[in-house]
């Protein structure tokens, strides 16, 4: 029986039986398949007749250009088994099932003489034997370059030995987004890049709602595949330093603490919440002005009292918030120093377990804002700052106390060496313009629709059969797009070196 699987000139069948003798269809290295009916140049089909996956790279033979380098973008087995026939056979009924298989090829293209990217302009020839691409032709289309000095080694390029380094110096200028659903990889994959980052003595600071990141000073465990990836186990505690506001939560911290006496009326405000700015900002000015007259040190509590004393209504809203800041204890006579938080070649860890969320959006601001300024004026060096749970700092409804300093350093900070790398398992919820602005994205496993569609609309070169693939990705295989990547790659995400702190919690031990 003919089984008619496409319409148009050539079949799988014609292209199976072609080279049905000259395959083994053991043989792992050999050809893969044979080009059958309408063939164009950016796509194509192919008949399968060895063991063949969805992201596989092939090449193709080109008259012009030479070996070709595509990407299987979706796999189909087609059979004549029909609804009829299947409920014979759960009967008992012996059924033959004539069964074939095909692959849609996207072209990736080859390097011309001068070592550009290109595309073929006529099409390729039905008949051409596709064969597994060899690692040489895919790190030469794809320009993967091996920069160990300024390359952050992130993991092999999924299915090959190749390994995969991320250009710091993008990622600095540019900023990265690290996206995926919940327990998605995202914290064991920010684990890898800042040990890459400690590596080459790049200043980081790390915003850490969940005090997840301080494992990065010890040693993890050798694994089974720490040798194939050239991996050995190590700490990092002597380029690590944790500050928090909570220091009685969070024991191995330094305490975090600002002081007031540098602080402008403006910046007090900033912490607040304070609706009537107009009235609040001149009676904030008078306060302070009153209280600095007469003394350098003063307490927040010296505050409050000074407006109590002026026994205006208007004031009951401010007094509030003022009382609030009190409570929370950020605020000290010696207040910690930018020089302090910020060292160069060493990760900072903002700890932020156990503080209130408005409280954490206004250290947040008052950090990011400091560290802005402070590369304007090239007074620290460049830097990046790893925002874990981004969607809770520049969401995309509403705005937080940091909305404004996260949009400003993700437009600007690229003049000034400041770059972020966002994280979230809510791709939808992080405001669009911050997204989108990230040079290299790293995706692991998404499934929501909304967040997945946000992926989309914000990472060029995403065909179909990748933005299918990010809903199946297994645990440790990352998309990795932008950046020094010129084509979106599976990446297997190395082992760690430190200790990875995100671990499930287990409530019976294995
Ligand atoms: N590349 C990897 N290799 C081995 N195990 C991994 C890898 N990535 C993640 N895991 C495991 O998967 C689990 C979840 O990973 P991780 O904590 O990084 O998820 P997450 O995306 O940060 O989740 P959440 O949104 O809840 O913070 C962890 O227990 C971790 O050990
Ligand atoms: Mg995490």
């Amino acid at each position: 029986m003919h089984l008619d699987t496409d319409s148009r000139d050539g079949t799988v069948e014609e292209a199976s039986a072609q080279y049905a003798d000259a395959v083994d269809p053991h043989d792992c290295s050999g050809i893969i398949g044979i080009v059958y009916g309408d063939v164009g140049t950016s796509e194509l089909k192919c008949s399968v007749m060895a063991p063949l996956e969805n992201g596989e790279y092939v090449q193709i033979p080109h008259d012009t250009c030479g070996p070709v380098l595509g990407q299987v973008d979706s796999m189909e087995r087609k059979t004549n088994l029909s609804l009829d026939k299947a409920i014979s056979m759960s009967q008992g009924e012996m059924i033959d099932i004539e069964e074939k298989v095909l692959a849609n090829i996207v072209v990736i293209g080859y390097r011309d003489e001068r070592g550009l990217l290109q595309t073929p302009k006529a099409p390729f020839k039905a008949g051409s034997a596709v064969t597994r691409a060899d690692d040489e032709l895919i790190s030469k289309v794809i320009g993967i370059q091996q920069n160990e000095k300024s390359g952050a080694y992130i993991g092999l390029l999924n299915g090959h030995d190749i390994p995969i380094h991320l250009d710091i110096n993008e990622m600095v200028q540019k900023h990265v987004s690290i996206l995926a659903k919940t327990g998605g990889g995202k914290s064991y994959m920010v684990g890898v890049l800042i040990e890459e980052l400690l590596k080459h003595k790049v200043t980081v600071i790390v915003i850490d709602p969940h005090g997840e990141y301080s494992s990065l000073k010890e040693a993890g465990k050798t694994s089974e595949f720490s040798e194939k990836f050239g991996v050995k186990p190590r700490g990092y505690a002597d380029q690590i330093s944790e500050f928090s506001p909570d220091t009685k939560v969070n024991k191995d911290a330094q305490p975090l603490r600002f002081t007031l006496g540098n602080l402008e009326a403006r910046d007090i405000l900033a912490l607040t919440n304070v609706k009537n700015i107009r009235h609040a900002l001149p009676t904030m000015k008078k306060v302070l002005d009153m209280i600095k007259a007469n003394r350098q040190s003063f307490s927040m509590k010296d505050i409050i009292k000074t407006l109590e004393a002026q026994e205006d209504a208007q004031n009951a809203n401010l007094i509030q918030e003022l009382q609030y800041l009190d409570e929370i204890n950020i605020f000290a006579e010696r207040g910690t120093k930018l020089d302090e938080l910020v060292k160069k070649g060493q990760m900072t860890i903002l700890n932020l377990r156990g503080t209130a969320p408005e409280i954490a959006n206004l250290i947040v601001n008052r950090v990011l804002t400091s560290l802005f300024e402070m590369r304007k004026i090239n007074a620290i060096p460049p830097m990046l700052v790893v925002t874990e749970e981004a969607h809770n700092y520049c969401p995309q409804q509403g705005t937080t106390a940091c909305t404004k300093i996260m949009r400003t350093i993700a437009s600007e900070g690229r003049k000034f060496g400041l770059g972020l790398v966002i994280i979230t398992q809510r791709a939808a919820k992080v405001e669009k313009n911050v997204l989108s602005q990230c040079g290299t994205q790293i995706i692991l496993k998404i499934t929501n629709e909304l967040d997945l569609k946000a992926v989309t609309s914000s990472v060029e070169g995403l065909t179909t059969g990748v933005t299918k693939e990010i809903q199946q990705l297994p645990i440790g295989v990352a998309i990795v797009c932008g950046g020094n990547i010129q084509v979106p790659l599976f990446v297997r995400v190395r082992p760690r070196e430190t200790r990875h702190g995100g671990e499930s919690v287990k409530i019976i031990e294995d």
